[in-house]
């Protein structure tokens, strides 16, 4: 026999020499939900190891993260003042700028902040921008992320998140930060976000559900991968330094096609629907966690990612999975 692939795999030594993907610690994002008030740390049941957390708790949390290697967050605020306009979404003393600042204040540049831009948990309809006649108005709510944008820059955080999927967010916020000299806060851009089902956990952990339809209107019909990739390069041409794709596993075909199609890092979201199947299952003894979450993890970076966004990096690092 002229070809025995086999040869490669015959032990732990030459395996490791022949693997083709590598994963490093300094790839992952550790979301996190900041509530109001002092001392909580409240479990979310249908994410299991995931909490609310006020900013003092919060703080604790993310030094004991910095600890194990976690030294990139992203931030979600929840339970803030809602209305109509989000008019709480770009206050500068609000949930997710407050915590900026005091995270800014306490770990400087060893922690690097990315926020989560869109409106959805400010509003309270829970759509993700300004509503008139039951549908969601593209140029105010690109007006009003932008200045969310803005304040979360303001407030120090080092990258922005935008995850609304207005059209012409990402050139708005982009001219909104250089214009008041914030050249150097990035944008992940949330460029090819899919109306998912696989958000459902995070929106009762973010209080940000619909109270009426659906987000069809505005996040992408996950039948569409040539629209995804127009979706990614309009980012690209509007000034956005990483382009994500959001969810992830469901979605490997895509984050491959940008990683080949686009000039820019791609960023994967594990969201929470996914997450909860994992911890559902693992409960219950029906997979081996630590197996699937590994072989999930390579997999997003075998398909192009280099930036992970995951719940699980916290499980990861705490038991030296990675
Ligand atoms: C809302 C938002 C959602 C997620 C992140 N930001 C939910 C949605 O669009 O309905 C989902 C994240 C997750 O499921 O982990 N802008
Ligand atoms: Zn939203």
């Amino acid at each position: 026999m002229l070809h025995r692939p086999r040869r490669l795999r015959k032990n732990p030594i030459v395996r490791e020499m022949m693997a083709e993907t590598k994963l490093s610690k300094d790839m992952f994002v550790y979301p996190y939900f900041v509530v109001p008030g002092n001392g909580v740390r409240h479990a979310i049941d249908s994410m299991p190891g995931v909490n609310h957390f006020s900013q003092d708790t919060l703080i604790r949390d993310v030094e004991k993260g910095m600890e194990l290697g976690v030294n990139k967050i992203m931030l979600f605020g929840v339970g803030d003042e809602k209305s109509e306009d989000a008019r709480s979404a770009y206050h500068d003393h609000s949930l997710v700028p407050s915590a900026v600042r005091e995270l800014k204040k306490q770990f400087g540049d060893d922690l690097y902040v990315v926020t989560d831009v869109c409106v959805c948990s400010y509003t309270t309809h829970g759509h993700c921008g300004i509503m008139k006649n039951d549908y969601v108005q593209n140029d105010e709510t690109v007006e009003l992320i932008a200045k969310m944008g803005l304040v979360h820059a303001q407030a120090g955080a080092d990258m922005l998140a935008p995850s609304d999927m207005m059209d012409g967010r990402i050139a708005a916020i982009r001219e909104l930060l250089d214009a008041h000299t914030y050249v150097n806060t990035a944008i992940m851009s949330h460029a090819t976000k899919f109306a998912s089902a696989y958000y459902g956990p995070f929106r009762e952990a973010a209080d940000c559900a619909p109270g009426k339809g659906d987000r069809k209107a505005y996040q992408m019909d996950f039948r569409n991968p040539d629209e995804a990739l127009r979706e990614a390069l309009l980012d690209e041409n509007q000034g956005a330094d990483v382009l994500m794709v959001k969810p992830a596993l469901a979605y490997l075909d895509i984050m491959h096609n940008l990683k080949q199609q686009a000039n820019l890092p791609i960023a994967c979201y594990n969201v929470s629907g996914e997450y909860a199947m994992v911890k559902a299952a693992a409960e219950r003894g029906w997979i081996d966690e630590q197996k699937v979450v590994m072989e999930t993890m390579y997999a997003f970076a075998r398909a192009g990612a280099s930036i992970i966004t995951t719940y699980h990096i916290r499980d990861m690092v705490e038991k030296n999975w990675i």
